[in-house]
C-alpha cells in the first residue's frame, strides 16, 4: 500500500476514485472545480452532507474520474479529531468493498473551518481502515486499496509528505499488533512469537535478548515459570532495547503475552476460552511500540520486556494452593491458576525495575475480565501511582482516541490480597473490584518506580468492526504508547 501526497494537478489527469469530504454547514474549499462538483452532488437532491453519509457519482463533465464519492462530515461545530478518522475510515472500507484500487482524497483547503478538519487524523483513519486479516480464507472476498493519495495545494506537498510518513509508520505498527493478536495460538506459540519479534528487531536499531527457561530458573522467575509449567511450550522472557545516543529519558514497557489462556487447572468454561488467543495482546502492543519508536527514531531510551507462556492444564501444571517465591522475594499463594497474567507480570516488573531503574514503567495486559465488565469492549482501564504521568497518558488517549479510563488504587483494598501462609494471594477474597485488586497485586512488584498499568482486556480485540478496524485484533496500545513516548 502506498500512502501519498499529490497536488491538484491530478484533476487534469485520468483518475480512479475521487473522494470529496463535504461539510454540512460550511464551505471548506476554495477550488472552483471542487466547489462545482459539490454543487452537482447537491443538485441530485440525494445528498444531505450528514455525518458519514455518502453519494457516489459515476460521470462528470468536469473531471475524468471513474467515480466520485462525496462524504458528508456533518455540522462544523460537531466535527472533532476522531470523527475525522472515523468518517474517512468508513469511506475507505466502502472502497474496499467496491474493489477500488486507488483513491484520491481531497483535503479541505485553507478556509476557516478547514482547520478543524484535521489532516493527520484523516490520513490515520484512511490508513488504519485499509487493513484485512484474511490469510486463513481460501477465497479472498475483498482486496486492499493499492494507493491512497491526499490531494493538496502544490505548496503543501513537501510539508505533508513528512507528516504522512510518520502516520504511515504508526499505522503499520498497529497492523503488526493486529496480525499477531488475530493469529491463532497454534500458529503463534512462544517460539514463533519470540522469533518473529527478534527478526523484526534485527532490522531496526533494537537489541533483542531471549531469556530461556534455564536462565529464568537460575534467576528466580518462579511465578513466570509456574504459569508455563503445564505446557509443552517452554516459557521465555523477551527483552528489547532501543538506545539512541542522544536519549534523555529511560522508559520501560512490559507486555503480557499468554499465548493461550485455558485457565490452567482452574480451567475456563468453553465459551470463555474461545477468545483466549488474544491474551498476548499486551506483549504484541509493547513489541510493536518499540519497533515503531525505532522506525520513527524517537530520542528516548526504551526497554521492553515480554514474558511469554502458554497457560495449560496437565500433570505437570501448577496446582491451586501452590506457593511460589517471585523474583523480588515475595511469596504468592496461587489459589486460582487462571489469574496467571499478574504472576508473569510480577516477575517481569520486578526484574525491569531492578535491572534498568527506569523513570517510568508502563505495563499493558489483557489482565481481567472484570475490567471488561466495568468498561466494555472499547475502553481500557488505567491505574497509576503518579497522577502527572497518568495525565500525560490520558492526553495521548485523547489525541489517539485509544480510549482509557482512570481507575483507583485504594490502599485499603490491599487487605483483600493477604494470604494466611504467604505474602500475597493471587486472587482477591471477594469477586468484586477484580480489575482493581489485580492492579494492586502488580503494585507490589514496582517498588517506588513511577508506574502505569493499562488493562486492555476489553479493547484488545473487537467482535464487530468499527469504521477503521475490522473485527479481531485491534492493535490497541501502539498508537497510544507511541504518542506517549513522543511527549
Ligand atoms: N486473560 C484473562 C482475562 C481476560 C478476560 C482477557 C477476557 C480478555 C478477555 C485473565 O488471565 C483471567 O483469566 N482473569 C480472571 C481472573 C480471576 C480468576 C481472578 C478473570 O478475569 O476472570
Ligand atoms: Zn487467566
Ligand atoms: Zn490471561
Amino acid at each position: 500500500m502506498v500512502l501519498g501526497i499529490v497536488s491538484e494537478e491530478i484533476y487534469k489527469k485520468k483518475i480512479d476514485t475521487l473522494i470529496i469530504p463535504v461539510m454540512e454547514d460550511d464551505e471548506i474549499y476554495t477550488d472552483a472545480l471542487i466547489k462545482g462538483l459539490i454543487g452537482n452532488a447537491h443538485k441530485t437532491g440525494d445528498f444531505k452532507k450528514k455525518y458519514k453519509e455518502t453519494l457516489t457519482l459515476y460521470q462528470s463533465e468536469d473531471i475524468e474520474a471513474k467515480r466520485i464519492i462525496f462524504l458528508g462530515l456533518g455540522k462544523k461545530d460537531k466535527i472533532n479529531l476522531d470523527k475525522c478518522r472515523d468518517a474517512i475510515g468508513s469511506v475507505i472500507r466502502k472502497c474496499i468493498k467496491l474493489k477500488v484500487s486507488s483513491a484520491n482524497i481531497v483535503v479541505p483547503q485553507k478556509t476557516k473551518t478547514a482547520k478543524t478538519v484535521s489532516v493527520p487524523n484523516m490520513m490515520e483513519g484512511a490508513f488504519l481502515a485499509n487493513y484485512l486479516f484474511d490469510k486463513y480464507k481460501e477465497k479472498k472476498k475483498f482486496t486492499l486499496l493499492k494507493n491512497i493519495n491526499f490531494v493538496v495545494a502544490k505548496d503543501e506537498v513537501i510539508q505533508l509528505k513528512k507528516l504522512i510518513n510518520e502516520v504511515q509508520t504508526k499505522c503499520e505498527g498497529t497492523f503488526i499488533a493486529r496480525d499477531w493478536v488475530s493469529t491463532p495460538a497454534n500458529d503463534l506459540t512462544v517460539s514463533h512469537f519470540s522469533k518473529q519479534i527478534s527478526d523484526l528487531a534485527s532490522k531496526e536499531n533494537i537489541k533483542c535478548t531471549i531469556l530461556d527457561e534455564k536462565y529464568l530458573k537460575k534467576n528466580g522467575f518462579n511465578a513466570l515459570l509456574a504459569v508455563g509449567k503445564g505446557s509443552a511450550e517452554k516459557p521465555k522472557l523477551v527483552i528489547m532495547e532501543y538506545k539512541p545516543s542522544k536519549a534523555t529519558k529511560k522508559i520501560a514497557l512490559v507486555g503480557k503475552a499468554v499465548m493461550f489462556d485455558s485457565g490452567g487447572l482452574s480451567l475456563k468454561p468453553g465459551s470463555s476460552m474461545e477468545d483466549m488467543k488474544v491474551d498476548m495482546a499486551g506483549g504484541a502492543a509493547v513489541a510493536s511500540t518499540i519497533i515503531t519508536a525505532a522506525r520513527l527514531k524517537l530520542d528516548a531510551h526504551i526497554v521492553a520486556a515480554i514474558p511469554m507462556v502458554e497457560n495449560m492444564p496437565s500433570g505437570t501444571a501448577t496446582k491451586p494452593g501452590d506457593i511460589v517465591k517471585c523474583y523480588n522475594g515475595k511469596t504468592v499463594e496461587i489459589l486460582n491458576t487462571d489469574a496467571e497474567g499478574r504472576l508473569i507480570m510480577a516477575d517481569t516488573l520486578a526484574y525491569m525495575v531492578e535491572k534498568y531503574n527506569p523513570q517510568t514503567i508502563v505495563d499493558v495486559a489483557t489482565l481481567t475480565g472484570a475490567c471488561m465488565v466495568a468498561l466494555g469492549e472499547h475502553i481500557a482501564g488505567v491505574f497509576s501511582n503518579n497522577e502527572e504521568k497518568l495525565d500525560a497518558l490520558m492526553d495521548s488517549s485523547k489525541s489517539t482516541d485509544e480510549r482509557c479510563w482512570k481507575m483507583p488504587l485504594p490502599d485499603d483494598y490491599n487487605k483483600l490480597l493477604k494470604s494466611s501462609i504467604a505474602d500475597l494471594r493471587n486472587i482477591s477474597t471477594t469477586r468484586y473490584g477484580g480489575s482493581i485488586t489485580a492492579a494492586l497485586f502488580l503494585q507490589n512488584f514496582v517498588s517506588q518506580s513511577d508506574w502505569i498499568h493499562i488493562d486492555i482486556a476489553g479493547p484488545a480485540h473487537i467482535s464487530k468492526p468499527t469504521s477503521y478496524c475490522p473485527a479481531g485484533g485491534t492493535g490497541f496500545g501502539v498508537r497510544l504508547l507511541v504518542d506517549f513516548l513522543m511527549r
